[in-house]
């Protein structure tokens, strides 16, 4: 639809930006935290840094809240590291770590910026993990445990709450993420049992929100993109409705109504993947509410028909532009979409289809969580830090949700990655998110010194007209 009138951004809107624990704080063994599966990993990707370090947010957050302040930031998504709270996940409480997340969500509500908490963003306990991880029930009281104290500790002062991020993710790529114990026997199998408990765990921590945080609201956090076919080919078509189904739909439609996603299940039974489910697990599962959808959405996907010979995965690179799954979809590189230099898919239209898409199935309001541009920025010689490719980017991003508002979709904040540089995933410090410039190499800290990059003013002019201004 081509609006000649398009809607203006909701008053109260959230502006503001994202970042999780150990991509950006540091101080990995400070203060009583125990360590995490990604602190103990075997090896991180060749040539990129580990996390203990990071952006040393743990000890600079006061300066990285007061950017964050001066940029206009209405909110600000942040994750607690499970392992500062309960640094063997279960068991004794460690009150450094209690103080320092009470300290920064103080210094947020300072400035008037909303806190949106993460509960779990891949960094699980190594302690658990030892302990079988997600494939141990008793993973999910600890995860219920945890999210008591969190309530109790900062439910007086915060409103917003995200279960699990990027659960399908770990699900389908955890070897790439870290977050998939290498050692698992039947990893296929296994990792679907694990989705079952991380949904259960989910439904019964949104479930103790409502009943003792009754003004709270809380909801998933999954990465949605929603899937192409190739082409108007019928089998392409159906390819593109199992990969929705796998990859987006499986893990809303628990979360939402409770129950699993038909096409999902059947490509559990197809292929020997289908979870040990408890009594009661599913009335668990249908009796929890999410009071909004929050999503993460970087680019779109596109399948073909699978040729069932073994060479159904398809794309370069790592993480997510590998995909593919014999007699299910083949994987296509979109020849209508442009590239970014780690070969991810640009697609602003996109984003606009998956808001709609997902509004019309959930009938949940929305919050965009992640949407980003990795890329090497570098400090000129005047000392600035030039990035009018993430410009670009984001503005493209905010015109399409914005046509998504008009076409009808309740989104009600934009928080991109990231609200300042910090490690990524895949490429380490090197490969960039931030408005804010953290001046340290892969292994040369230098003195971590912020600066505020071209996209910190163009974002602070769009939060001062609530995104009338784009240019
Ligand atoms: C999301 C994660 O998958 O993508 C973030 O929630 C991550 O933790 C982001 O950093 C970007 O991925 P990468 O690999 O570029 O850091």
């Amino acid at each position: 639809m081509k609006h000649l009138i398009v809607k203006p951004f909701p008053k109260d809107f959230f502006w503001g930006a994202s970042t999780s624990a150990y991509q950006v704080e540091g101080a990995w063994n400070e203060d009583g935290k125990g360590p995490s599966v990604i602190d103990m990993r075997e090896k991180y990707p060749e040539g990129t840094t580990d996390y203990k370090v990071a952006s040393d947010h743990y000890h600079r957050y006061q300066e990285d809240v007061a950017l964050m302040a001066e940029m206009g930031f209405k909110a600000y998504r942040f994750s607690i590291a499970w392992t500062r709270i309960f640094p063997n996940g279960t068991g004794d409480v460690n009150i450094k770590g209690i103080e320092f997340y009470s300290n920064l969500i103080d210094e947020l509500i300072k400035y008037g910026i909303e806190p949106i908490v993460t509960m779990y963003h891949f960094d699980l306990p190594y302690a658990l993990q030892t302990r079988g991880g997600w494939s141990n029930r008793g993973t999910i009281d600890a995860f219920v445990e945890y999210a008591k104290v969190l309530f109790e500790n900062y439910g007086d002062r915060v409103k917003y709450w995200l279960t699990i991020n990027e659960q399908n993710m770990m699900i389908m790529h955890g070897k790439a993420l870290g977050t998939l114990d290498p050692n698992l026997e039947d990893p296929d199998r296994e990792l679907y049992q694990q989705n079952h408990h991380m949904l259960v765990a989910q439904a019964r921590v949104m479930d103790v929100c409502h009943q003792t945080l009754p003004q709270a609201k809380i909801g998933p956090a999954p990465n949605i993109s929603y899937i192409y076919p190739a082409s108007s080919k019928p089998e392409d078509v159906l390819a593109a409705q199992n990969f929705n189904a796998i990859r987006n739909w499986l893990y809303l439609d628990a979360a939402v109504y409770g129950r699993y996603n038909k096409t999902a299940w059947s490509f559990f039974e197809e292929k020997g993947y289908v979870p040990v489910i408890e009594a009661g697990d599913m009335e668990i599962l249908q009796k929890a509410k999410p009071d909004f959808i929050a999503f993460n959405y970087y680019t779109s996907k596109t399948v073909e028909s699978s040729t069932g010979d073994g060479n159904d995965k398809n794309g370069t690179g790592d993480q997510e532009i590998v995909i593919g799954e014999s007699g299910v979809y083949k994987g296509h590189s979109n020849p209508n979409l442009p590239k970014n230099e780690f070969g991810w898919e640009i697609d602003p239209i996109g984003f606009r289809t998956t808001l709609r898409e997902v509004y019309d199935r959930y009938q949940l309001p929305v919050i965009i969580t992640e949407n980003g541009l990795g890329a090497f920025d570098k400090v000129e010689e005047d000392g600035s830090v030039r990035d009018p490719y993430r410009i670009d980017y984001l503005k493209k991003h905010i015109e399409q949700m914005q046509l998504a508002i008009t076409d009808g979709v309740e989104v009600f904040g934009y928080c991109p990655w990231s609200a300042i540089d910090l490690i990524s995933t895949h490429q380490g410090a090197k490969k960039r998110y931030g408005f804010i410039f953290v001046d340290r190499e892969e292994y040369d800290l230098k003195e971590l010194k912020r600066i505020p990059k071209q996209s910190f003013y163009w974002y602070k002019d769009v939060i001062s007209t609530n995104g009338e201004n784009l240019s």
